[in-house]
């Protein structure tokens, strides 16, 4: 069977998406909305499938099995919802939102409805993260280091705090979730933010530069620091530490440091491929067991960095559980 596939939001990482899904066995995209109808004539004009004026004609006429919500973080909300009321798997790019309020809603809602979700946290598909990962199964982590050192991505919304969360949440996010899948979940954070090289960037709000220290409920301890002012891009990647090892990733570039020595590798896997194979293979068999990164999870990842958030506007700790 062929999964059929409607996309709500046809914009930058929808196409990556849509590229993706081109070259994988057994899904089909036939139906497309975004609010800017050009993009949604665009992806139908490439992959064939009809357009549709609203998600919820989309959602009732456009045939779907499942949908992909690619909407920036503030336009989350009612698309999840009508495709909870239509029974609909979703999948949706991350961060899952801005305000814990909705995000705990929509999960409430999908959780009552037993219905497969999976968010685009592609790090937890990268080769290095599994190899990574075996290599410090098992193991005490005490010390974790991340960072995503980036430029300063051109859509309107990810200037404003109210639309895109700022750094810490929007690409940072990956870094968080990364965190906690090798250190568990965090009970506190600390962070400092400031504005330093982007002010004059006409409607800015969101700090161009930040950092926070993690408290997990295990006892170990991190950091992930992260600004948007540097052009040619920098690290972005994490550092996860143990008793008596040490993983350095970088997507698919792994140095891991044993007693044994040091080994250097870079893997070539696709994370998406496996990303959105695992979705479709979920959705068409019923087996979602390939999905690392259902909504509950992505949540928890989305409240550490409003807590932080939280934390660089209060200058105090706060605690995780405190913001909802
Ligand atoms: N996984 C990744 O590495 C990765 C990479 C890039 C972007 N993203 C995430 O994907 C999301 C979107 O980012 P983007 O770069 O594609 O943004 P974008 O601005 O290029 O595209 C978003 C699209 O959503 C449409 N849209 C907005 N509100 C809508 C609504 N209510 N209904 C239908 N369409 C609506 C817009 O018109 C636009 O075409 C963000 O959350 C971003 O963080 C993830």
């Amino acid at each position: 069977m062929s999964v059929n596939i409607g996309f709500l939001g046809c914009g930058g990482i929808a196409n990556h998406h849509m590229r993706t899904i081109k070259t994988l066995e057994g899904a089909d995209m036939v139906a497309w909305f975004d609010l800017d109808a050009e993009r949604a004539k665009a992806a139908a004009t490439e992959y064939g499938g009809t357009v549709f004026d609203s998600a919820e004609k989309l959602l009732s006429e456009g045939g779907v099995d499942c949908v992909y919500i690619c909407t920036p973080p503030f336009a989350h909300g009612d698309l999840e919802m009508a495709a909870i009321a239509a029974k609909k798997p979703i999948f949706l790019e991350k961060p899952i939102g801005v305000d814990m309020k909705v995000v705990r809603s929509i999960e409430k809602a999908v959780n009552d409805a037993g219905l497969i979700t999976s968010v685009g946290y592609h790090f937890r598909y990268f080769a290095a993260t599994a190899k990574a990962e075996a290599a410090l199964a098992g193991k005490t982590i005490t010390t974790v280091m991340g960072f995503w050192m980036g430029g300063f991505p051109g859509v309107y919304w990810w200037r404003r705090m109210d639309m895109s969360g700022g750094q810490m949440c929007e690409q940072t996010t990956h870094i968080v979730d990364m965190a906690r899948l090798f250190a568990g979940e965090v009970k506190a954070v600390c962070a400092a933010y400031a504005l330093l090289c982007l002010k004059d960037v006409e409607d800015i709000t969101v700090p161009d530069t930040g950092t926070m220290t993690l408290f997990f409920e295990n006892g170990a301890v991190g950091t992930i620091s992260n600004c948007c002012h540097l052009p040619m891009g920098g690290r972005v990647g994490i550092d996860v530490i143990a008793c008596d090892t040490m993983a350095s990733m970088d997507g698919n570039h792994l140095v891991l440091r044993t007693a044994e020595g040091v080994e250097d590798v870079s893997l070539d896997n696709n994370p998406t491929a496996v990303e959105d194979a695992a979705f479709i293979k979920a959705v068409g068999t019923g087996d979602a067991s390939g999905i690392r990164s259902p909504y509950s999870d992505a949540a928890r990842s989305l409240a550490v960095s409003i807590a932080a958030n939280v934390s660089a506007e209060q200058h105090s700790i706060i605690q995780v559980s405190d913001v909802g």
